[in-house]
């Protein structure tokens, strides 16, 4: 079925274009005198685009960023050490197409005892078309969604992701999103997880559609982590039109004119990230959870991502994938209690 708000890439791309030219609201509460020393920052997908603007500017400011990347290890690393004139950065191996990473990367956090104030689920990918991963799902739906699942519930099954404990600040998830998700179709479980196969334009629809899973993902788990109580932030955040390498995989003529339209219109990651940094960080989003910011602007999402019913169910479905896909699967501790 059609699930997106857009089947045309170029309409997709212009979609973001008067978005820039939107008054951001909160754009002069972050400043270059604001610093994180002390903080640890876990971020996902680091090798380029928004991910790597975002380890370079949490570094510059003082924060300990753990890059978590399935490439460039460990040049991208070196890259922000030397643009941020940080030695506080590391980088970790996470293939999010591949679950048995996870659960080595999970393995890893616990082992170095490793309880991050920030994670930023920033990976994601734009296939023009279906790619089987050897756990059997789709790849974007994989890598955009369900590898999100997975990370966040390890990291709270294994005590990654806990309560606030003596009066420390509490730890913040922040999930990259999209506002192309606005307008997708509800979510349809007849296919949910299964693997078909699609080209361009599903492709396009589907991004969107997973970023609306996403989101309603996102609701639901602040929703079972905090349980009346604020533990965790949890936050959604689109960063607008972004000049990345996103659409590296876009077949060559439609990648030309893809291309021009990022190069003059769309904003630089450096850009880009500072409403991640401010989301991530600054005191107006203490206490709080299941905020939305598009870029600057605080916002809503979708109205289908906040109906409890839908985060109930996507949230069983989401298991249910899980546990067929990985082998190693844990019961979620989520499923029980809050924690
Ligand atoms: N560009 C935009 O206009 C735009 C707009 C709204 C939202 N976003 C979102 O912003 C986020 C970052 O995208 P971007 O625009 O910065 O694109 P990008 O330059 O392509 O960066 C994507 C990052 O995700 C990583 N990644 C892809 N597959 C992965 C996997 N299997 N395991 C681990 N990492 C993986 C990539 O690593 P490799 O280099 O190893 O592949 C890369 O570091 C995405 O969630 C995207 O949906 C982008």
């Amino acid at each position: 079925m059609s699930h997106g708000r857009f089947d045309n890439p170029v309409v997709a791309a212009l979609a973001g274009f008067w978005d820039i030219f939107r008054k951001q609201e909160n754009a002069d509460k972050l400043n270059d005198s604001h610093r994180f020393e002390g903080k640890k920052v876990i971020i996902t997908g680091t090798s380029s685009g928004l991910g790597f603007a975002l380890a370079v500017d949490m570094a510059r400011r003082g924060a300990h960023v753990i890059m978590a990347g399935r490439s460039r290890i460990p040049e991208a690393g070196e890259m922000v050490m030397k643009q941020s004139g940080s030695r506080n950065v590391e980088m970790r191996y996470l293939d999010l197409s591949k679950i048995e990473t996870i659960h080595a990367f999970v393995d890893g956090l616990v082992r170095d005892g490793i309880r991050p104030d920030v994670t930023v689920l920033n990976a994601g990918v734009a296939l023009p078309k279906a790619r089987k991963t050897a756990s059997g799902q789709d790849e974007m739906f994989l890598v955009n969604y369900l590898s999100n699942v997975i990370l966040t519930n390890l990291m709270v099954n294994r005590g990654v992701i806990t309560p606030p404990v003596n009066g420390n600040l509490r730890q913040r998830i922040v999930f990259i999103s999209s506002d192309s998700h606005q307008g997708s179709s509800a979510i349809d479980y007849s296919e949910f997880g299964l693997f078909y196969d699609y080209g361009v334009s599903k492709g396009i629809e589907n991004y969107s559609y997973f970023k609306l899973v996403l989101n309603t993902y996102a609701t639901e788990f602040s929703r079972r982590i905090n349980n009346g109580v604020v533990n965790a932030g949890v936050n959604v955040i689109c960063p607008g039109p972004v000049h990345s390498n996103i659409i590296r995989e876009a077949p060559l003529p439609l990648r030309m004119i893809l291309g021009a339209i990022f190069r003059i219109i769309f904003r630089s990651p450096a850009k880009a990230a500072l409403p991640v940094v401010y989301m991530s960080f600054s005191d107006d989003y203490e206490g709080k959870t299941n905020e939305y910011l598009h870029m600057f602007n605080t916002k809503k999402m979708d109205p289908k991502v906040y109906l409890p019913e839908e985060g109930e169910k996507l949230w069983k479905e989401s298991i249910r994938v899980w546990k067929e896909a990985d082998p190693d699967f844990s019961e979620p501790i989520l499923d029980k209690a809050s924690i």
